[in-house]
C-alpha cells in the first residue's frame, strides 16, 4: 500500500473541498434537520461528502467508506482500509457564524489510524498527520505535547456535561471545572481536538461522538504523545459511538485518576 500516495491525494481533495465551501458563503443555505431541531446539516454538507466519495472510489475504489450524511458503505467492520469522513465538523457554526467548523478526514487500517486531517477552511489551517512521522500545521511541524497541571489547564468541554445529564454524573465534572484555570467550548469536535494538538487547550472532553469525529483529530494527537480514550480511559474503536477525552499524557493520567474515577462510575 502507497501511504505517502493516499496522503498526498487526501491533502489535494480536502484543499478543494474548503475551496468549493468558501465559495458557498455567497449562496442561500437549504437547511434542514436530523435526529432533532438542532442537529442540522445543510446542502453543501452533503456536496461536500459526496465530492470526497467520487474523488476515493475514483483512484480506491477497493477502499470502504464512513460518512457522516450517510453516501458511504454501511459498516459491520473497519477491516481493511476505511475513510472516516466528517465534510463539516460545526455545521451549526458553519450555518450561524460562516466559521468555527472544520473538514475532518482520516484513513484507517484494520482500525488503526494511519492519516488524519482536519482543514479549518477559514484560517487555511491544514493540521496533517501520517502515522510515524509527526504531525503538521500547513508546512511547519507541531512540537510533542508537554504535561499540564489542572491547575493550569485549559478543558474544552460544553456547558451540557456539567449541567445534570443522563449520560454522566455531572457531580463528577464540577470539581474539574472548579479546579482547571479555564473552560472553553467551541462547537466543533475537529478543532477542539487540534487545539489539544497544538497545546492551546489542554483536554478536551464530550459525552457523545462519532468516528468521523474524532478519527482524524485522533491520529495526530497520538502522533505528538497525547493520549485519546472514551471517559472510562478505555481505547476507543473507531467503529461505534461512544465518549471522548483527550489530553496531553500527563493531565489525561490525572484527570482520569482524580476526577473520573479510573472510569468506575
Ligand atoms: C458536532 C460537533 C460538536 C459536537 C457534536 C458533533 P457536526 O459535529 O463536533 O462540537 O459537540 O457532538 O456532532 O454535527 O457539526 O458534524
Ligand atoms: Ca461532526
Ligand atoms: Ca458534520
Amino acid at each position: 500500500m502507497n501511504w505517502e500516495d493516499i496522503y498526498a491525494h487526501a491533502q489535494e481533495w480536502v484543499k478543494e473541498a474548503g475551496n468549493r465551501i468558501r465559495s458557498s458563503f455567497d449562496q442561500t443555505l437549504n437547511i434542514q434537520t436530523k435526529s432533532d431541531p438542532n442537529d442540522l446539516v445543510t446542502n453543501i454538507d452533503k456536496e461536500i461528502e459526496q465530492f470526497f466519495i467520487k474523488k476515493i472510489r475514483g483512484v480506491y475504489p477497493n477502499h470502504q467508506i464512513m460518512g457522516e450524511e450517510g453516501f458511504g458503505d454501511e459498516l459491520k467492520s473497519l477491516e481493511g482500509i476505511v475513510w472516516l469522513i466528517d465534510p463539516i465538523d460545526g455545521t451549526m457554526n458553519f450555518i450561524h457564524q460562516q466559521r468555527n467548523f472544520a473538514i475532518s478526514l482520516a484513513v484507517y487500517e484494520d482500525g488503526i489510524g494511519k492519516i488524519g486531517l482536519i482543514y479549518d477552511v477559514v484560517h487555511d489551517e491544514l493540521y496533517h498527520a501520517i502515522r510515524g512521522s509527526g504531525a503538521y500545521l500547513n508546512q511547519k511541524e507541531i512540537p510533542v505535547l508537554k504535561d499540564t497541571i489542572v491547575k493550569e489547564s485549559i478543558i474544552a468541554l460544553n456547558a451540557t456535561w456539567v449541567m445534570e445529564n443522563h449520560r454522566i454524573d455531572h457531580n463528577l465534572m464540577i470539581p474539574l471545572v472548579k479546579d482547571a484555570r479555564g473552560t472553553r467550548s467551541y462547537g466543533t469536535a475537529a478543532l477542539e481536538l487540534v487545539f489539544v494538538a497544538t497545546g492551546r487547550v489542554d483536554a478536551y472532553l464530550s459525552m457523545r461522538l462519532s468516528p468521523w469525529d474524532f478519527g482524524a483529530g485522533a491520529v495526530i494527537i497520538e502522533e505528538l504523545g497525547g493520549v485519546v480514550t472514551n471517559l472510562r480511559g478505555e481505547k476507543l474503536d473507531f467503529l461505534s459511538q461512544d465518549s471522548l477525552f483527550a489530553a496531553n499524557s500527563g493531565l489525561h493520567h490525572s484527570i482520569l485518576k482524580e476526577y473520573l474515577k479510573d472510569g468506575k462510575w
